[in-house]
C-alpha cells in the first residue's frame, strides 16, 4: 500500500512540477509551490486512481486529474491555516504558508492553485474528449464552491463552540471533505459516460470515503501523534469544533466508521475483483498511522 501511494506521489509531484515550470513564472510562483511540494499522502489521488481501474482509465490521465484535486486540496489547507479560520502554524512538517510567506501572499496563492486545477483539466495534454474535460470540470467546480469544500468549511467555522447534532456535522464533513472525495470516485464514471444513476450510486461512495476520511482525521487530532500527523494535535478539542467524537466520544466515532467501511464495501462489490483494492484504501484510511 506505503509503495504504491508513494509512486502516486511521485508521479503526481512530476507532473505538478513539469506542468508550472512550462508556464511564465510570478511573484506567487514560490509560495504556491511551498504549499503543493513536498505535498501531502496523495490519498485522494489513490482514491481515484482506485476507482479508475473498476473502468480500466489510463494511469497517465488519472494521474493528471488527480494533480488537479490535489491543486484544489492544496489550497483549501493554505486557506485553512489561516488566522481567519483555523490558525494554524504547522502543516505538512513545516511552517504553514502564510507562516512563511505572509497571509496575503498566502490567499492569493491558495486562490492560483485552486485555479490551476481548471488548467489542468482544460489543457490539450489531457487527452480526453471536450465534452468530457467540460463534465469534469463542472463536477469538480461544484465540489469545490458552496456546496462543496468552501460552503463546509463555512459551517465548520460557524458550528464552533456550539451544540450541533450527528446529521449537521455529518453534513457539514461531507461538505468540507467528502465532496472532492466523490469527485475522485465519480470522474472515472463521467469519463466512460456512465448514466446519472451510476454517476450517482459513485457520488455518494464517494462523499461516505471522505466522510470516512475526515472522521480518521478527527481521530488523529484527538489521539494521535503531531509529528507522524505532521501538524498540531489536539487543536479541535481546544477550538471547539463540533466533530462526531465530540458528540459521540472517541469509540462510538471508530464504530461509526467500521460501519462506514462494512457499508461502502458491501455497495462496491457488484463491481467485481477489482474492489479489493478499494477495499484495502479504506482499511488504510481508519487504521493509518497515528
Ligand atoms: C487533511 O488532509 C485535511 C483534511 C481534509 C482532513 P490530508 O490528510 O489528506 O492532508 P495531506 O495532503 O496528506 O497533507
Ligand atoms: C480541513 O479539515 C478540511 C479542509 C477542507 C481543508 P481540518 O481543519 O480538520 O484539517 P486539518 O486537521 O487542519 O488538516
Ligand atoms: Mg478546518
Ligand atoms: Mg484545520
Ligand atoms: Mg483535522
Amino acid at each position: 500500500m506505503k509503495n504504491e501511494i508513494n509512486k502516486i506521489a511521485k508521479d503526481t509531484n512530476y507532473f505538478l512540477k513539469k506542468f508550472i515550470n512550462n508556464q511564465n513564472s510570478s511573484n506567487l510562483i514560490s509560495a504556491m509551490k511551498y504549499g503543493l511540494f513536498p505535498g501531502g499522502k496523495k490519498i485522494r489521488s489513490k482514491i481515484l486512481i482506485d476507482f479508475g481501474s473498476l473502468f480500466s482509465i489510463s494511469y497517465n490521465t488519472l494521474i493528471q486529474i488527480g494533480a488537479a484535486v490535489e491543486c484544489i486540496h492544496a489550497y483549501s489547507l493554505i486557506h485553512d491555516d489561516l488566522p481567519c479560520m483555523d490558525d494554524d502554524k504547522i502543516r505538512r512538517g513545516k511552517p504553514s504558508t502564510h507562516i512563511k510567506y505572509g497571509e496575503s501572499t498566502a490567499v492569493l496563492a491558495g486562490n492560483s492553485l485552486l485555479t490551476m486545477a481548471f488548467e489542468i483539466l482544460s489543457n490539450k495534454n489531457l487527452d480526453l474528449p471536450e465534452k468530457i474535460k467540460i463534465n469534469l470540470i463542472k463536477k469538480l467546480s461544484e465540489c469545490s464552491g458552496h456546496l462543496g469544500i468552501a460552503g463546509g468549511q463555512y459551517l465548520d467555522l460557524h458550528y464552533e463552540k456550539k451544540k450541533i447534532s450527528k446529521s449537521k456535522i455529518i453534513e457539514m464533513e461531507i461538505k468540507k471533505t467528502g465532496m472532492l472525495f466523490s469527485f475522485c470516485c465519480v470522474a472515472p464514471a463521467i469519463i466512460k459516460k456512465k448514466k446519472n444513476s451510476e454517476l450517482r450510486f459513485f457520488g455518494t461512495i464517494g462523499s461516505d470515503i471522505g466522510l470516512l476520511f475526515q472522521i480518521s482525521d478527527d481521530l488523529i487530532d484527538n489521539k494521535g501523534n503531531s509529528k507522524i500527523a505532521g501538524k498540531k494535535t489536539g487543536k479541535d478539542e481546544k477550538k471547539g469544533k463540533a466533530t462526531l467524537i465530540s458528540l459521540i466520544g472517541y469509540d462510538n466515532a471508530v464504530k461509526y466508521c467500521d460501519n462506514l467501511i462494512i457499508n461502502i464495501n458491501k455497495k462496491i462489490k457488484k463491481y467485481g475483483p477489482n474492489t479489493k483494492k478499494i477495499k484495502k484504501t479504506l482499511e488504510h484510511i481508519l487504521k493509518r498511522d497515528r
